[in-house]
Order: C-alpha cells, then structure tokens, then sequence
C-alpha cells in the first residue's frame, strides 16, 4: 500500500474524509432534529466536493460570501445564498448572470446594494432573493433598528428583479458554555419576535429567517424563529473550535504536515509551515498557545511564524521531534489557512487518497 501522507511533499493540507463525513452528519442530524434547514458557510472548504458532500448530507443549499465561491459552488448546488453585501456594480453584474442559472440570494443592509443589485437583475430580465441582514448583537453589518429594516423590506419588495424571502443574522458573537449561550440566544429571540411582529404587520416575506455560527451551532434551537442555521467552520475544526469546547481533536479533519527543517537551537525545533501556511491566526479562546497544535507533540508550543518558519518550543518535551521528522499540525484559523493552499489531500479509507483542489481559493471578489 502506497503510503500518501509519508510521499506528499511539506507543508500540505490533509483532511480526513470519515472525520468531515462525520462533521457533516452530525450537524444535519441536529437540524433536522429540531426542524430548520441546514445552509453550511463553504468559505471553510472551498471545495466543490465538501460542498457536494454537504448537498448530499441533506443541506438545503450552500453559503457564501463572494461572487466568485458562488460561482464555483454554483457547479454543486443549485441554491446559494450570498451572505455578503453586494453594493458594487461588477458584483451585482456576476450575481445576476449567475441567478439566470441557480437560485441566488443575497443578503444586503442598505438601498444602495438594493438598487445596484435590482438594475443588474432588471438588465438581463433575472430575478435575485434577498435576506436583509439585521444586526443583532455581532455589531459589523445588519441594520440597528427594527424600523430600518421594515423600511428596507419594503424598499426590496417594490424593486422588479428583486424578490424579499426574509430576515438574515449572524450570531457569531454567541459564544462560551451552554449557559451562557442560552442567555444570548434569549437576547435573540425576543428581538427576532419583536421585528417578526413587525414585519408581519407590514405584509412582508418572511419565508427565510437564516442564522447561526459553528460555536452556538448546536444552540440555534433556542432562537425558535430561525428557519435555517449557516454555521462553516464545523466541517473541519480546528483550535479555536477545539479550545472553545465546541468539539475534540478527535473532530479536526483538517491537519497540515510539516517537516523539521532544523534543530540547531538548544529546545527548539523549526518546521517548513511558517505564516504563509498556518497564517498568523492566533487562537481566539487561547491566544497564548500558539500557532496551532501539534497533535504528536501537545507539549510544543508553535511559538513564532515567519513566512516560511515555525519555531517551535520542544523544551517540555521529553522526546523531541527530530531533524527530517514529519508532523501534524491542526490549525488555530482553519478557513484562512485552507485559503492559503492551492489544493489539498483527501483521505478516505487506508487506500483512497487524492489530491484535490482549494477550488475557491483566493477568489475575494
Ligand atoms: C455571515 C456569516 N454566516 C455564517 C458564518 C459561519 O460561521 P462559522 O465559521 O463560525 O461557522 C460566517 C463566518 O464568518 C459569517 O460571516
């Protein structure tokens, strides 16, 4: 048997195909337990085949952020939602082309990215939904009041090659134990009832009411008005998840090897994943711990990156890794790290490896 993980070069990324499997099940058993669609964020992967994974795991459709993930993601799903600003025209341009071949919405928080968005629809005869993104608690986009957003719901509503279907939030500021979850999920729902009472009363869609972030993911029930949950980072892990207490190693699918280029400093080693590869990502709940784990050798601290160099502190380890000598890294960021590589290994079983594409890679746009 050829022995893939030894022959790919260093540094590379190496997803576990049984664990993302996993991820993935775990998280629609969980939605369709408690009756809400699953949108999973595919900035995480990238990849059209996670995404297809994700289809066939009984998502409802995918998430994006940019035109070019949907235009990639495009290729898999036939239902995407763009949980981003479109306010330029170019982008508004390549949404609308792109809605002539799938179900395309948007999510906007001002008339400018409405009227941009509507005149590109209107031009080539197309019609695009809209989600309009209200800011319950992140504080980065979403309108402040429930006013702003019943004026713009109803701005969409008149807007030809436009079509409203609801409400959008992100909920990444619900964080920490389940206890303290709950009370903002509480927050949440008692203003998504208030706008909901609102925009009832106005007459407005609200078919779609999208939320949710892989830290609150599995909390998302207790805002009983979200129709569907969008979390991303979930189907690969990594530290910020793990140290969170959102999942264990065990659910990391995502790893970078990396060799041990040199060990001429007494208690350090130096490996060939520096900043351009694990990125300069420290970890959210931790941010003392370092550049990501090293999962042979917990003890190592990844202490400092520069773009081609890991410096690693081995001096609690009483076997340090050897100069040659290969390891795993799990990552602190993985969706940036994952947009730092061209394509990656995926691993299925002892006999299935392939390398794949970072399809979506470095498309900002
Ligand atoms: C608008 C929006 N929705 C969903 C997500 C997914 O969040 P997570 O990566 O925590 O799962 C993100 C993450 O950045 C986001 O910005």
């Amino acid at each position: 048997m050829t022995d893939f993980k030894e022959l790919a070069p260093t540094p590379s990324l190496h997803v576990d195909a049984a664990i993302v499997r996993r991820n993935i099940q775990r998280m629609a058993d969980y939605a369709s337990a408690h009756n809400m669609q699953l949108r999973p964020h595919t900035k995480t992967h990238k990849s059209r085949q996670i995404g297809r994974w994700q289809m066939d795991g009984g998502a409802c459709g995918l998430t994006v952020a940019k035109v070019g993930e949907a235009e990639v993601m495009a290729d898999v799903c036939n239902d995407l939602l763009m949980a981003y600003p479109t306010v330029d025209e170019y982008r508004c341009q390549r949404v609308a082309r792109l809605a002539q071949r799938v179900t395309m919405r948007v999510a906007l928080d001002s008339e400018l990215a409405a009227e941009n968005l509507d005149r590109a629809a209107t031009a080539i005869g197309a019609q695009i939904g809209v989600l309009i993104d209200v800011d319950l608690g992140y504080g980065r986009t979403g309108l402040q009041t429930d006013d702003q957003a019943v004026r713009l719901g109803q701005f969409v509503d008149c807007c030809g090659g436009l079509r409203l279907d609801g409400i959008l939030t992100y909920t990444g500021h619900i964080s920490g134990p389940a206890e303290k979850q709950a009370v903002g999920f509480d927050r949440v729902h008692s203003r998504l009832e208030q706008l909901l009472a609102q925009w009832q009363r106005a007459g407005l869609c609200q078919d779609i009411v999208s939320g949710g972030s892989t830290p609150s993911a599995l909390q998302c029930h207790l805002a009983a008005c979200f129709t569907e949950i969008r979390p991303g980072t979930y189907v690969y892990n990594d530290m910020n998840t793990v140290r969170g207490g959102y999942c264990t190693l065990d659910d990391c699918a995502a790893r970078v090897h990396a060799t041990v280029i040199s060990s001429t400093v007494a208690g350090q080693v130096v490996l060939d994943a520096g900043s351009k590869t694990l990125t300069s990502d420290l970890c959210g709940p931790a941010p003392d711990s370092g550049y990501g784990m090293i999962v042979e050798y917990p003890q190592a601290r990844v202490f400092r990156l520069t773009e081609e160099h890991a410096q690693v502190d081995v001096s609690r380890c009483t076997f340090p890794p050897v100069l040659g000598q290969r390891v795993t890294i799990v990552p602190n960021h993985v969706c940036v790290c994952v947009n730092m590589q061209s394509n990656f290994w995926c691993h299925d079983g002892a006999d299935a490896t392939e390398l794949l594409p970072v399809d979506a890679r470095g498309l900002l746009v």
